[in-house]
């Protein structure tokens, strides 16, 4: 029998983040305040984020030690299991090796908890109550909601209406570890009863739920703000899954030619390719690709430019791919991928051609995840069925070529709770979105007049 699962022991976690800040060829542009275009310091953001976050957020430190009281609570999840997909491996007749890293594992079912477990913790140590955040499909939400509990912290979540009305199950979630969600665009917040008054049937974004959470946190003394993606210390928290796997590619004997994620605000992908990155940097021949939804093309038709991070303009501007703060994209059922912006770090990589970026339409998306589960048995989130689109790309593309490369993915979560969306593709009733190039100008308008960073491409 040969080996399907590569595990590593406990002893075997990593006791340290790997930063890729401290490697970058061309170092990240500062955030720059919302109000006077200039650069932001610590304290610009302190009503937002714990101070320990906002040190990781602007450290140059290439490893960061991983607090004991952290560790203690990563092995109720890690280390997750690398595994061979041999069987999509036969279907496809393809001579690639497929590897993935199961990140569904995790309690709430995605990479996720890996960054809300530090930030519940850091913020537990320096006083918060309260935190408020934002979810897309609600694998975030429902990641907060559980290390909340885990650490006594109260904890609201603004949820994305479209996913809140597709994903009762995520909002049960939630619930269950003691968080409160609602439906955003909301009244609770000026930012949400804003975007009500010009569209009372707006199905939200990830944009306007940020605006909300932010305003929330803003509001109360005793209340922090927490985003599932995006920073660079949530980037961070992610890496543990990427050293986690180079310990277990080792041990299978095999280094990749091709390295998969799907990216939303770009966490998972990140924490799983960034330490392999940094081997590219340091010369290793390496196809690392990030991918999006064609119908939110943020990477692949957005510019690199300076924009806000939410819809109501609140937070920072950041230098990142983006399809403009107003963009709010088709209803797709990827909700984690529904997001106008991309992770400064990991745009700055596409920039300078460490990363490929590459889109796929929805029923792909959909198609292969029918196909994983019908070999290798587990059902992915929408989200990671991206990753998995172009993965069989990918392992075709071997088969012409008749070369036997290894491709290593991200599988981020399982879509135990997506059945909805399951169901509208197997009924037929899924399409796919063609987005006009006027309707990202449109977008794009808004965001003419704000400062561009210096690589700014229109
Ligand atoms: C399973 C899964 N994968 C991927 C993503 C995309 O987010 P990110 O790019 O931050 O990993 C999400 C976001 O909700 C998700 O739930």
């Amino acid at each position: 029998m040969e080996v399907k699962k590569i595990f590593l022991p406990e002893s075997e976690l990593p006791r340290q983040w790997y930063n890729i800040a401290a490697d970058m060829p061309t170092p990240l542009e500062p955030p720059l305040h919302p109000g006077t275009g200039q650069p932001v310091g610590p304290d610009d953001l302190a009503p937002i984020f714990p101070m320990p976050l906002i040190e990781q957020e602007v450290s140059q430190e290439r490893w960061i030690d991983i607090p004991e009281e952290i560790l203690e609570k990563y092995v109720y999840w890690r280390p997750t299991p690398l595994y061979r997909a041999y069987a999509l491996e036969k279907h496809l007749e393809t001579p690639a090796k497929i590897y993935f890293k199961n990140e569904g594992v995790s309690p709430a079912g995605s990479h996720k908890p890996n960054t809300a477990l530090a930030q519940a913790y850091y913020n537990k140590i320096s006083g918060t109550k309260r935190i408020t955040t934002e979810t897309g499909a609600g694998q975030w939400g429902s990641a907060l909601s559980m290390c909340c509990a885990m650490f006594g912290l109260e904890c609201n979540v603004w949820m994305v209406k479209i996913s809140f009305n597709q994903k009762p199950y995520r909002r049960i979630m939630m619930e269950t570890w003691g968080a409160t969600c609602v439906a955003s665009p909301s009244t609770l917040t000026k930012a949400g009863q804003s975007i009500l008054d010009q569209d009372p049937d707006s199905p939200g974004s990830l944009g306007i739920a940020i605006s909300e959470a932010v305003e929330a946190a803003v509001m109360d003394d005793n209340a922090k703000y927490s985003l599932g993606s995006v920073l660079n210390h949530v980037m961070l928290h992610q890496t543990i899954n990427g050293l986690e796997t180079q310990k277990q590619m080792a041990i299978a004997g095999d280094y990749p030619d091709v390295l998969i994620g799907c990216a939303g605000g770009g966490s998972n992908f990140a924490g799983h390719v960034f330490p392999f990155v940094r081997d590219k940097i340091h010369g290793k021949d390496i196809d690392i690709i990030a991918v999006e939804p064609t119908s939110c093309p943020t990477m692949t038709r957005g510019p690199f430019a300076y924009d806000f991070g939410d819809t109501v303009q609140m937070t920072p501007l950041l230098p990142m791919h983006t399809l403009g703060h107003g963009f709010v994209p088709e209803p797709i059922h990827a909700g984690g991928l529904r997001y106008h912006g991309m992770a400064p770090l990991v745009s700055q990589l596409i920039m300078d051609n460490l990363i490929r970026p590459v889109a796929v339409p929805q029923l792909e998306t959909f198609q292969a995840g029918i196909t994983f589960a019908r070999t290798e048995g587990f059902i992915s989130a929408p989200e990671t069925d991206h990753a998995i689109a172009v993965v069989i790309r990918e392992a075709l593309k071997a088969k012409e070529e008749g070369k036997e490369k290894v491709i290593l993915f991200n599988w981020s979560g399982h879509g135990l709770v997506d059945m909805a969306a399951y169901e509208a593709y197997l009924s037929g009733k899924l399409a796919d979105h063609a987005l006009a190039e006027d309707q990202i100008a449109r977008a794009l308008k808004e965001i003419e007049p704000l400062p561009k960073p210096k690589q700014y491409r229109g």
